[in-house]
């Protein structure tokens, strides 16, 4: 008897949760944004040591939320554009532009869809967008100038966590430097430290670092 109740009861709660709708992903990154509202975050250290002495360019940051990375390099004098599937997060950005007069061409935007162009971009960064840019590494190398340089930071697959739209994610070893085989790889760091964007609180976690260029003899079709 008792058995048979536990069972309706479990097959009802399931029936319940396959009726909720899914949220898509820009529905869950827009709260998260909206919570962020008014707080600005400090831009990527590792991405501050890479450009630094840099001369200037046209620069594409990849899921930019808020704008911290793109805007850090704006008032570098790099041309950016940034963009992100997030609304919420691209009108902060450009109201924090415009705020503190800088220029940014930012624009709500898939990864998957984006017109990322050929040889366009003398910078490209990638922060803490995971899965995100390794199935768009092909769109991505391409669109390096040669001589281009590539940025990441992200969460290695160690976490063993779900992302905000309850994905598994992480970068699994070696994986940046094998998905972006085609540049020349110039730094590669797989370790354990704080990471600027996880919610760990300043706690250490595992992370994965990597700059690469695009070689100047290196054929766009190689
Ligand atoms: C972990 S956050 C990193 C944000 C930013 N790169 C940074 O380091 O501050 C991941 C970002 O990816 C964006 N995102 C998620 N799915 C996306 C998609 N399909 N296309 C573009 N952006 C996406 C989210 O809105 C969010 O801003």
């Amino acid at each position: 008897m008792y058995r048979t109740i536990i069972i309706v009861a479990l097959c009802l709660s399931g029936l319940a949760q396959a009726q909720e709708p899914r949220r898509s992903a820009q529905e869950v990154w827009n709260e998260l944004y909206a919570q962020r509202e008014g707080r600005e975050y400090q831009f990527n250290k590792f991405l501050a040591e890479t450009v630094k002495g840099k001369q200037p360019g046209k620069a594409l940051d990849i899921g930019m939320g808020q704008g911290r990375n793109a805007l850090f390099l704006a008032a570098l004098g790099w041309e950016v554009t940034g963009f992100d599937i997030s609304e919420v997060a691209v009108r902060q950005a450009r109201e924090t532009a415009q705020k503190r007069g800088l220029k940014l061409e930012a624009s709500v935007g898939d990864v998957d869809k984006f017109d990322y162009g050929k040889q366009r971009w003398d910078l490209v960064v990638g922060m803490y967008m995971h899965q995100y840019v390794t199935r768009n590494a092909k769109k991505i190398v391409d669109s390096l100038k040669p001589g281009g340089i590539l940025v990441i930071e992200a969460i290695h697959r160690d976490i063993n966590r779900d992302n905000l739209q309850g994905e598994r994610y992480g970068h699994y070893s070696n994986e940046l430097p094998k998905v972006f085989g085609r540049l020349r790889v110039l730094y590669y760091e797989d370790t354990v430290a704080p990471a600027d964007w996880e919610k760990s609180g300043g706690k250490p976690v595992p992370i994965v670092r990597l700059i690469a260029v695009k070689e100047r003899a290196a054929r766009d079709s190689r």
